[in-house]
């Protein structure tokens, strides 16, 4: 029996891993486990991903919790290397870019176990943002990469990566998306919310670059208040922008603007997949309102995923309140793009691999 460790940290981790996970449970010389670093750890941040994903309680905890980069990554390596010790696993399978898949990667590498990294290649060539780093370390040193769109198999290349070690296998996130879209359509969050369908813009921000000083905060401010105007806004608010709002004593108060703690995978995309529109900077949300073919408006400088600007929803804008109110008096009126689904985005992405990871294994 192979063992398979996969490791998730943060958020946008649990819904690459969920699907992953079942279609590894499928195979039966594979043994799949999964380890939580608990990079996140409030429930609305953590456990609620678990249930909604119809995932089980992870098989090994880290509790590590937040703190600096160099506290977290350091306190993550510590706690996984002691697991991999123990459990020996065959192979560590990381996703995505966060402290927790740079951590468990060096780990897993330095004992010499194989690393597989999920959503490889992807770059923003912006490296301030820590998550350029953490994939640029991670693809240095896995053993093969599953890419999700082009520009993923072209920067590995460039890199120097042997194209057998390669494999365009699409994207798992659009997996989890297909599967609990019903589901999803069950919620009651805008019953609760007074919310109708296509009348409420949705709004997530959380990156450093936007709401970690007190202008780019205050900015924001301005810019949902003018756009409150014209329509609702719903904004679930991510701890890192809740605690910077506090400590700022910053509040954003206007009778059509919704503020919501993080919301759930299935309350999310219920509010997403019911919206005229996003304005986010968060990396996966421009991919699943690509998909959803709804207008993307992300508040950031450059991505990741450029796919979702050349064949999807997705713009990029600055932070410049004319140029994003302008942009999104045009999602208001039905002015917007339509996009078309990036290749191999199908629901089928874990299937394949899944066959993959057997394949290595049994070599
Ligand atoms: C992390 C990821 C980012 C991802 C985001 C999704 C890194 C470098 N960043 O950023 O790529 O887009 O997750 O959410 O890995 N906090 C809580 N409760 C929680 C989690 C965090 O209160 O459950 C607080 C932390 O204490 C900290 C802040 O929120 O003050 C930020 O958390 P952190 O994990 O450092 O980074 P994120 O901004 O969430």
């Amino acid at each position: 029996m192979y063992k398979v460790l996969s490791v998730v940290g943060a958020r946008p981790n649990f819904m690459k891993v969920g699907p992953i996970h079942r279609a590894l449970s499928t195979k039966e010389n594979i043994e799949s486990i999964i380890c939580h670093t608990g990079q996140h750890y409030d429930e609305k941040m953590s456990k609620v991903f678990f249930e909604d994903l119809e995932m089980p309680k992870p098989h090994i905890y880290l509790g590590v919790g937040g703190g600096s980069h160099a506290e977290q990554t350091g306190k993550v390596m510590i706690e996984f290397e002691k697991e991999v010790i123990k459990l020996k696993p065959d192979l560590v399978l990381v996703v995505g870019d966060v402290n927790s898949t740079l951590a468990c990667s060096i780990v897993a590498k330095k004992l010499h176990i194989p690393v597989v990294h999920v959503e490889a290649g992807l770059r923003s060539f912006d490296r301030e943002m820590p998550e350029e780093l953490n994939r640029l370390v991670t693809d240095s040193i896995s053993d093969f990469f599953f890419v999700t769109e082009d520009s993923g198999e072209k920067h590995l290349l460039h890199d120097g990566v042997d194209p057998a070690k390669i494999h365009f296998t699409g994207n798992v996130m659009i997996d989890s998306l297909v599967h609990f879209k019903e589901k999803a359509s069950q919620s009651k969050v805008l019953e609760e919310n007074g919310l109708t369908p296509k009348e409420y813009l949705l709004v997530t921000l959380h990156r450093p670059s936007n709401v970690d000083s007190i202008e780019s905060l205050t900015t924001l401010a301005e810019i949902l208040n003018a756009v409150a105007g014209k329509i609702k806004i719903v904004f679930p608010i991510h701890p890192r922008t809740l605690n910077n709002l506090k400590k700022n004593n910053l509040s954003i108060e206007n009778e059509n603007i919704i503020l919501l703690e993080a919301q759930g995978y299935l309350d999310f995309l219920q509010l997403m997949q019911n919206s005229k529109g996003l304005l986010t900077d968060s990396g996966g949300i421009q991919e699943e309102t690509t998909f959803l073919n709804i207008p993307c408006l992300t508040l950031r400088d450059n991505t990741e995923r450029p796919v979702t600007i050349d064949l999807g929803t997705n713009i990029l804008l600055p932070l410049d309140k004319e140029l994003i109110l302008e942009n999104l008096e045009k999602v208001i009126n039905d002015d917007w793009k339509q996009g078309q689904i990036p290749r191999l985005w199908d629901g089928k992405a874990a299937e394949r691999m899944a066959g993959i990871i057997e394949d290595y294994l049994s070599k």
